[in-house]
């Protein structure tokens, strides 16, 4: 079978921020990225400053307005900052923004930031050729179509290479074998209003085929208090995978409620970055001060009745935090972070899979009742 919509991956995550020099230095040092490109007035780029940090296949921008009368500004005024683009490789731009346009995409409109779609564009510099498109997705979400095939350059026009640092100059320095193991983007999950999850369910499966991989109802992930129903949808390729949740009714206020009102609308509730060796990772990401959601301990005792034997100290992992589950195709080992903004929008998950290919639904309501205590000392319960 052929896919009818070929995607080759991720090519890069955007974030807005307020402040990109900042929240770059903030990657590097907790989450050890490092610093590759950037464009900024130094390189002719008037308008914007932004940072790309990479680390194994990982790509981020952090973008900055350098005026507040930019849509990048506004967007950050309504989210906080925010992840705004998902970016995805294909093999030819102006086929894939046909395709999905012709299957009722929106490419008219501006969304709230007043942001409108991109229509095949082609970026030219003595590095080549770099062809992009966007279109709207969820919220105040683009996602961005890629062809870099012809480009050479560090990242794109007006991007310059940041390997070193020179003296006087600004940024943040880049810093050789300080990664912290983190591999690929696994999976990227979107917080969508109440309702709303059926909509862009079908979205990505009439406009680019993506299939319903798994569906949890609110039954089988409601704790007392809060409730939510996730659908997750996969490219043809398996490399993109996208959940989706809604909130659902429970007792108290739903965390993707709480994610809702405080980024002021849908958007990217978390990102989970793969990593060969969860414990290495997590130990390097602690010493470097990330903070992440804390399990209570008669989870670990019941472990090893539920998941059976693993190749992990059941020790090391009840020390670090890290969760287990287990489906018919293998096991995955898990952690999530504590909110990385003021607002409690956008965290990241540490996933390694040892074959399984779920999501960690096992998990889902020792992790809600952490997500719960921290709602509650927030207040927002
Ligand atoms: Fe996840």
């Amino acid at each position: 079978m052929t896919d009818s919509f070929p995607i080759l991956g991720f090519d890069h995550l955007e974030f807005y921020v307020g402040n990109a020099r900042q929240a770059a230095s903030f990657y590097e040092t907790f989450f050890k990225f490092t610093n590759t490109a950037y464009r900024g007035l130094e390189t002719g780029s008037r308008k914007v400053a932004s940072y790309v940090m990479e680390q194994g296949k990982i790509r981020l921008v952090l973008s900055t307005a350098l005026n507040s009368d930019h849509p990048i500004a506004r967007s950050v005024l309504k989210h906080g900052d925010h992840v705004a683009v998902i970016a995805l490789q294909v093999p030819n731009v102006v086929d894939a923004y046909q395709h999905v346009t012709a299957r009722g995409a929106i490419s008219a409109e501006r969304n709230s930031a007043g942001i409108a779609v991109i229509p095949p564009t082609l970026a030219e510099d003595e590095s080549g050729l770099l062809h992009y498109a966007a279109i709207h997705a969820y919220g105040d979400v683009i996602l961005k179509f890629v062809d870099r095939q012809d480009y050479r350059g560090v990242f794109a026009p007006q991007f310059q290479p940041r390997h070193s640092v020179q003296p006087g100059s600004y940024g943040v320095a880049p810093c050789a074998n300080r990664e912290a193991g983190l591999q690929t983007i696994d999976h990227l999950v979107g917080n969508v209003e109440r309702g709303a999850m059926e909509h862009w369910v079908k979205f990505f499966a009439d406009t680019m085929g993506f299939q319903l991989l798994v569906h949890f109802d609110d039954a089988a992930i409601s704790t007392e208090y809060s409730a939510l129903m996730s659908k997750v949808v996969q490219d043809g390729s398996g490399q993109i995978k996208l959940p989706i949740n809604e909130p659902a009714l429970g007792e108290g206020k739903s965390q993707i409620q709480e994610y809702l009102e405080y980024h002021q609308g849908p958007g990217v509730q978390h990102i989970a970055y793969s990593t060969h060796n969860i414990i290495e990772t997590v130990t390097k990401l602690q010493q470097a001060g990330v903070e992440f959601l804390h399990v209570p301990t008669p989870y670990y005792k019941e472990l090893e009745a539920r998941i059976g034997k693993i190749d992990e100290s059941i020790e090391r992992l009840a020390e670090l935090g890290i969760l287990v589950d287990r489906d018919r195709e293998g096991y995955l080992l898990q952690i999530f972070t504590q909110p990385v903004e003021d607002r409690p929008t956008l965290f990241f998950e540490i996933i390694q899979r040892h074959g399984a290919q779920s999501f960690g639904e096992g998990n889902f309501k020792a992790l809600f009742e952490a997500i719960e205590r921290e709602q509650a000392l927030r207040g927002n319960l």
